[in-house]
Formats: structure tokens, sequence, C-alpha cells
């Protein structure tokens, strides 16, 4: 093991001295385990029942073009066939040129015409208590209402809506009812601020907001609304707004709806006619902009198109969940993410599937909400983020206990590198040691899951997301960008296009170039670090560039940075991610006051409310330390790499490049003393 002990050296950072923050001593668990190298092979019993069999490696791997020009035919009905499978003019992509098709077609209507409409869509789970059950006709209908409502309030295909949505059935009808009519939606996640919400809708000029009065976590009741208005205020591109009554205009104090501008989601929407024909769109038509934290401020809208992504989400959901018509299938995200829109909405329902919607936290009324769903509505596939099983994990397997959970049959993983801890917890606890668990690694940019188990093919080992999906040319290279030997550790690239990968960044082509496609040249960089054993598994090591994973959610520090320094006390901050038990990252500032102001906890909390107020409560630090300077290099850098071991209380490194090294020590003295 003394090899695997050693630090691993990440060549080619964009600033070499900085280097970025992982090595594998910080994992321990996966030298652990590959020492054990402890594998689970399929049970052969599954394997005879699985969708996915290993020859789809072999035929994609023979013509790539070819096999997912077959799926596209099989898959996606058509209004008018494609013509050209791809077109790569590098990094730009087109899939299936010359296809129309509408994305609500295929997710809602052809599921009625072979008599799918009583078929469950979503059994939907108020965090109250409250349930709705919507069948496939059910959607079918109010889709087609909520389209009529849009077109009534001008929208027309190519037009943008911005949602802004909790976890209600609205949510998915919304965005299919955008899809029907053409119109790219933008979904802002509910827990992101006015000022959030507001950057991304003028970012695309969207003309319509959707909208709720608010939503219940934890028991209380989320206003929503007045965020909206807050957001509208400074988004003059909103002409419209529709709401929802999701929790009634009581105990909230009231919701204020502006005259000629807000409709009442029961008013515009329930008066529509159930008729609204689907508009035909090309395959490279703009299905969605998520936005998304990158190295900058500024987030990215990221875009993505129809028919290469409906093939690239429906493919992977049916052949990596292994999803069977009487699948009940729950992917406990929230749809503000891409998870949402891939495997809740878009992937589950182009398949027919039966989906689990549930509004709330996994911890209300108890730490056993979720197996009280399980267990009640017999889920037998399960999709959820490594930070929520470490969270169950903490509080111990006599919450899952309770429950009959033997109707589980796959478990998923996605976010963030799951620990094998984790992973041997879920296998344990949950999936009963039978249920195979496919950890997925992706991202909003490849909208489809790209490195996976197939469960009943792949055999798996704890911690490893094993290999790329069939028809995926991934590879790890170092800084020169030449592919790295089984054994070795550097950067995750994508050396083929493929058919559900972002299309651009809303509005800025050189922005997409130059972020995903400069740093090697030909390849797609991910922004991973990852290292691959001697059998080929992958292993994901988090990020390497200033991006942190916070309970799997992206967050960009330069973002977190400004938004301290939007503060009118605050000359100067630095941000870093620091490794916590339960969300994998946790954010960690360094402030630096302008003068003749007090360091105080008050101040403290001021701080990070207001970070939380400028971006959302997720990207509220968890720790504030005040310093009177920070580690610079001389070319006036922050370091980083520093700042995160100071931030670890790790040993620090080589410090000769800083400028004045006694700031190191000034900081590292007081660093026992920052958490909240
Ligand atoms: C991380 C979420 C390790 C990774 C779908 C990626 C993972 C970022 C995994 C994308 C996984 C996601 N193992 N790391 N299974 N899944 N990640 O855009 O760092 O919110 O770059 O998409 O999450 O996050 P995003």
């Amino acid at each position: 093991m003394a090899a695997a002990r050693r630090r691993v050296e990440w060549p080619g950072s964009s600033d070499r001295r900085e280097g970025p923050a992982l090595s594998v001593e910080q994992r321990p668990e996966i030298e652990a385990l590959m020492a054990e190298r402890r594998t689970f092979p399929p049970d052969p019993a599954f394997s005879a029942q699985a969708n996915a069999t290993a020859a789809l490696y072999e035929e994609a791997a023979q013509d790539l073009e070819a096999f997912w020009a077959k799926r596209a035919r099989e898959r996606i009905s058509w209004f008018t066939p494609f013509e050209t499978t791809l077109e790569w003019d590098l990094p730009f992509a087109k899939w299936f040129t010359g296809g129309e098709l509408n994305i609500a077609y295929n997710c809602v209507d052809r599921h009625i015409e072979r008599g799918l409409g009583d078929k469950v869509a979503y059994h939907w789970i108020g965090e109250p208590g409250d349930t709705r059950t919507l069948t496939y006709n059910d959607l079918h209908r109010e889709v087609q209402k909520a389209a009529n409502a849009l077109k009534e309030l001008g929208v027309r295909k190519g037009d943008r809506v911005a949602i802004y949505m909790p976890m209600i059935p609205e949510l998915p009808i919304a965005m299919l009812a955008c899809a029907r009519l053409g119109a790219p939606h933008t979904v802002v996640f509910g827990g992101f601020s006015a000022e959030a919400l507001a950057g991304r809708i003028n970012d695309c000029g969207a003309k319509v907001l959707i909208t709720a009065d608010g939503g219940w976590r934890r028991g209380k009741e989320v206003g929503l609304k007045h965020h909206a208005d807050e957001a509208i205020a400074s988004a003059p591109s909103i002409e419209a707004a529709i709401v929802v009554s999701r929790i009634g205009d009581g105990a909230s104090g009231g919701v204020h709806m502006v005259e000629g501008r807000d409709h009442w989601w029961h008013d515009i929407v329930e008066r529509q006619e159930a008729h609204c024909p689907p508009v035909p769109v090309d395959s490279e038509h703009m299905l969605y902009l998520l936005y998304t934290s990158g190295t900058t401020a500024k987030p990215k809208g990221i875009l993505h198109t129809t028919a290469g992504y409906l093939l690239g989400i429906s493919f992977t959901h049916e052949m990596i969940f292994d999803v069977k018509p009487d699948d009940v299938y729950w992917c406990a995200a929230d749809i503000g993410w891409v998870t949402g829109h891939s495997y809740i909405v878009y992937g589950p329902l182009a398949n027919a599937t039966t989906s689990i919607l549930y509004e709330g936290a996994p911890d209300t009324p108890a730490w056993d909400r979720w197996w009280q769903i399980v267990e009640d509505y017999k889920v037998t596939i399960l999709y959820c983020a490594p930070t929520a099983i470490r969270a169950f994990m903490k509080q111990g397997p006599q919450f899952p206990q309770q429950h009959d959970l033997g109707s589980l049959r796959v478990l998923g993983s996605v976010g963030e590198p799951i620990n094998p801890e984790a992973w041997l917890w879920y296998n344990e606890h949950i999936g009963g040691g039978t249920a195979p668990i496919v950890d997925t690694w992706w991202q909003t940019e490849t909208g489809m899951i790209l490195i996976t188990p197939l469960p009943g093919v792949t055999t798996t080992k704890p911690g490893s997301a094993t290999f790329p999906f069939p028809g995926v040319e991934a590879d790890i290279v170092d800084g020169a960008g030449d592919s790295v030997p089984f054994g070795g550790g550097g950067y995750l690239v994508l050396k083929k296009p493929w058919p559900a990968m972002l299309r651009g960044i809303y509005g800025d082509p050189e922005r997409y170039r130059e972020t995903y496609w400069s740093r090697f040249p030909g390849m797609y960089f991910a922004g991973d670090g990852a290292k691959r054993d001697d059998e080929g598994y992958y292993w994901l090591l988090g990020r390497v560039d200033d991006v942190m994973n916070v309970a799997g959610h992206r967050i960009s520090t330069t973002e977190v940075e400004s938004a301290l320094v939007d503060h009118k006390s605050v000359a100067e901050a630095a941000v870093v991610g620091k490794k916590d038990e339960i969300t994998g990252e946790a954010i960690f500032a360094y402030v630096i006051l302008k003068a003749g102001q007090e360091p105080s906890d008050a101040l403290g909390v001021q701080l990070r409310e207001h970070v939380a107020y400028v971006i959302g409560p997720i990207a509220r630090p968890k720790y504030l330390m005040f310093v009177p300077d920070l580690p610079k290099t001389r070319s006036g850098k922050i370091m980083r790499r520093l700042l995160r071991d100071i931030a670890e209380g790790r040993a620090l490194g080589d410090v000769t490049t800083l400028a004045d090294a006694t700031v190191v020590d000034t900081i590292r003295d007081k660093s026992g003393s920052a958490e909240e």
C-alpha cells in the first residue's frame, strides 16, 4: 500500500503551486477497501431478468453512431424521422438532425395511446401528509390546460419560462406544459434567493414566471412568492406570473397578487380547455436551461436540447435502474437540480414509469419518513445522494428497521463520491444485502448518467462508480492530456460526444469552449479528479477546481466570496470547502473586515445570513473566521490549498511562495475557534 499512501500530485492545475485539494490520503477508506479488494458480483437471478447485458458494451464499441441511432429510432416517437445521427463540429454537437418530435408527447400522450392512461405517473406525498395520485391521463389533462394558460399569457415556441416551485405535482406539469409548446424552461431551485432567481431570469430573458405561494419544509411553511416578487422587481422581461396555492395564504401572512400580472394557477389553468396539441420541434430545439455554479461568480445557463437528451435519459434510466413496467421508482432529489430533471421528470415519464414524488425533508416528522414511504408504496427502486445516506447512518439502523423494505430491489447513489462505509450501510440496512447499488457519476452538463455499474452485469466495489456507460468514452489523463495507465490518477475527461450532452452555455459559446474544451484540446474536461484501479474501475475523487460540493450541490467558492464582499463590512473574503461528515464538504469562509469594523459573533452570524440571503440557505457558510490578512502568492492569487489545509487542521505544505509567511501563523492560531 505504500504507493497508494503517497500524496497524489495533480499536475497542471491552473496554478501549479496551488494545486488541487485532493489526495488519496484524505480518502483512507478507499485505500482500505482497495487493499481489501472487496467486490460484489451480480446475483445470477438478478442477471437473468436484467434489462442490461454485457453485449451493450461491445455493440457500442463497434459503431457508436449506429448504437445510438438504432435506439433513437426505437425509443423516440418522431413526428418526422431524423436524417443524420451526429454532426460533430468540436465542441458543438448536433444529434439526430432533420428529425421533429415533442418531448411532452413522448412523456405522456403516446403512453395513453398504448392504453396506459390509467397507470400512475406520480404518487405525490406532501410533507404534512396530504397525498395526490396522478395517472398518465391526469397528467395529459393537466399539462394541456397549463400549456393553454401559458399560451393565453403570450408564450410561444422559443419563449423562455422560469419556474420557481416546491416539490408539488404542478412542477413537472409546468415543465411539460412548456415542453409541449416548445418553450424552454429554466427551473430555479426553490431554496435559491430572490437575487439568484432574478439573475437567472435576466440571463435568459424569461417572459413568464411560474411559482407558488410556498411549500412545506421541516414542518414549516416556506414562502416563495415574496422572493418571486422581489426577483420580478428587477427582472423586466417578466410579463406575467402564475402562482400555485400550496400553503394557502392564512398562516403565511398572505400573498400579494399584482393585478394584471399575477394569476392564481387555480384560476388561469383550471379554466382552460384540456386540449392543446403538442408543437413539433427540431431535434436540436432548446428544451431547457439549468443554471449551475462554475469557477466564477456568474452561474452558467447549461443548455439542453430535445432529442439527444430524451434518448440519453430514457435509455440510461431503463438500463441503470433496471426499470420494469411494475416498478415503483423513487428518485429522492429535488426537481430544481439536474437529477430531478432527468430522473424524476423526463426519464421516468418517457419510460411510462410510476414514480414517487415527495415534497419534504427526510427527518419530518421523524427519521423514518422515507422508510415509511418505501413500505407504504412498496417502492422497488430508490435513487438518492450519499449525504442523505450518511445522515441516515448517523441516526442509526433502528429507523429503517422499523419498516418492511423488502420491496427494494435496486439502489442508486448520485451527487458526490459515496464513501465505502456509507455504501456498505446502504447495502446492508436499506438493500437487505441483496439489492445492487448503482453509484452513478454525471453532471448538469452531461444531462445523463455517464459512469455507472449496470445492475446484473457489473461486479461492484464500494466507493467506485465502476465503468463508463456503453457508448461513453471516458478517460483519465495527466496534466499533458495523456491517458494515465491503470493504477494511476488524474483528470476525468470525455473523448466522444454523447446524445444528452450540453449544447453550450446560454448566450456564451466562447465561455462554453473555454470552460469545458480548452484545458485538454479535443476533450471535455469535467472538473473532477479520478483514479482507475488495476482493473480499470473508476474512483471519483471530487472536484479539482474551485467548486465545492455541499450535500451533493455544486457551489462556487467565488460566488460565496462575492456574496460576502457584497456586505458593507467586508473588505475581502476567501472561501474553501472543509471535509464534513454528513454533507461531504462544508463551506469555510475567511473574512477580512474593512477598517473600523470589529469582529464579533453577531457580525459572523450576520455575514453568514447575508450569504444565505444573496444566494440561498444552501450557500450559508458553516464556518466563518475573521482574519487580518490572507495568504497570497506573489502574483496576488489567494492560496486556497493552504486555506484548506488550515480549515482541515492539516500540516502545512510548502509556503515559500507566500508573500507574507507570517499570515499563515496568525490564521492557524485562530483556526481552533472558527466553528459556528
Ligand atoms: C459530483 C449532479 C462522485 C462530481 C448529477 C460532478 C459525483 C458534480 C457523482 C456534478 C458520483 C456527481 N461520484 N462524484 N456518483 N455524481 N458527482 O452538476 O463532482 O449538480 O462534477 O450534477 O457532482 O454535480 P451536478
